[in-house]
């Protein structure tokens, strides 16, 4: 029997060395532990032994089996800490491969030259304001001085609100000349950009929904050589020393006297061809109309209670598509609006 126990001391100490996984030590621990286990069997035989022989077997297979429990444990441990060990490896990060970029989108191209002019504008002294573009007609006719039965005022080219044509969207950014001449005194220097509604189908060069930035400058001495001196430096600024423009006379009823500035056309330099052909960017024309702009009308300037006899002004309100176009050399405005990424990655 002392025989029977070394031998299975033996044997499950050999086997427990060799086990990796807890399922093959829990094997081995039925085997040699279980109720069915080696060890039992060799103590149910207990019986056989005389009285004296009892004590001291019965010792020494507590031993035994204290010794494999003994084992059995420390190669448990071993077996979870292995276990870990590999997971840990095999869930491992390798921070040493490169990571996936976020893609950063940038600023709409409309977003870009507005940004532009407005920096250029505030480098002059200019303030920006907004406004609403629910505007009252007062507001956008009747105290720019155009008159009941003004072609612009019509339906079928501005969206009214009520039945008496008394609210609409806003047709142009001139009522913010208004809005900021009832409520501030002179001197008044402004910049107010926004966007504009208007009756048209929308084309390469018309959409119901455009920009337009105003600006006035309200002081005592202010002339048309302040007005071009201002459009003048935003413009090469923009374009380019080399940018050629032209002021030519207008009528709108809000200035006195009035004109349109227009700039040399990129495509076709002033000749209105390109290679025999009429030039589709300005039309044949040379030039591309970007502004109106004047004196601000006396008329416009007593109803808001500014006296035109010790006060002037200058006021001026262009296309940001139309300036954008130029910025961005192309010549089909709804690109602008499409929003192809494809497009707007260029910028
Ligand atoms: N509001 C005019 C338009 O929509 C543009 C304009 C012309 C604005 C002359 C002005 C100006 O401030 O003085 O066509």
């Amino acid at each position: 029997m002392k025989e029977q126990l070394a031998q299975i001391k033996q044997q499950a100490m050999e086997a427990l060395q060799q086990a990796q996984t807890p399922a093959q030590l829990e094997e081995l621990r039925v085997r040699f532990l279980g109720k069915k286990g080696e060890l039992t069997a060799v103590l149910k035989q207990m019986g056989k032994l005389s009285p004296e022989e009892r004590p001291v077997m019965g010792q020494l297979a507590n031993a035994v089996r204290a010794e494999i429990e003994e084992m059995l444990e420390k190669q448990k441990a071993a077996a979870h800490a292995a276990a870990l060990e590999a997971k840990l490896a095999s869930e491992a990060l390798d921070v040493t491969i490169p990571g996936k970029s976020v893609v950063l989108g940038h600023a709409h191209p409309m977003n870009q030259v507005l940004q532009q002019i407005k920096d250029l504008f505030v480098g002059m002294g200019y303030q920006i304001v907004d406004g609403p573009e629910v505007e009252l007609a007062d507001y956008n006719f009747t105290k720019l001085n155009i008159e009941e039965g003004h072609p612009s005022r019509d339906r079928s080219d501005t969206f009214y609100f009520t039945d008496d044509d008394s609210v609409l969207l806003r047709t142009q950014t001139s009522p913010m000349q208004i809005r900021v001449m009832e409520n501030a005194k002179p001197p008044i220097c402004i910049l107010a950009p926004g966007r504009v509604y208007r009756k048209d189908e929308a084309d390469a060069t018309h959409s119901p929904m455009f920009h337009q930035i105003e600006g006035l400058v309200i002081d005592e001495h202010i002339t048309m050589g302040d007005l071009k001196g201002a459009l003048v430096t935003l413009m090469k600024k923009l374009y380019g020393e080399e940018a050629v423009m032209r002021f030519r006379p207008h009528h709108f009823p809000f200035t006195e006297p009035s004109c349109e500035m227009d700039m040399q056309c990129h495509k076709c330099h002033g000749t209105g061809e390109v290679d025999g052909q009429v030039c589709s960017t300005c039309h044949g024309e040379g030039w591309i109309e970007l502004l109106g702009a004047g004196m601000v009308h006396p008329k416009v300037l007593e109803g808001c209670g500014i006296d035109p006899e010790k006060y002037s002004g200058f006021a001026f309100g262009m296309g940001l598509e139309r300036m954008a176009m130029r910025r961005t050399r192309i010549n089909d405005l709804r690109l602008i609006f499409d929003n192809d990424v494809r497009f707007l990655n260029q910028f």
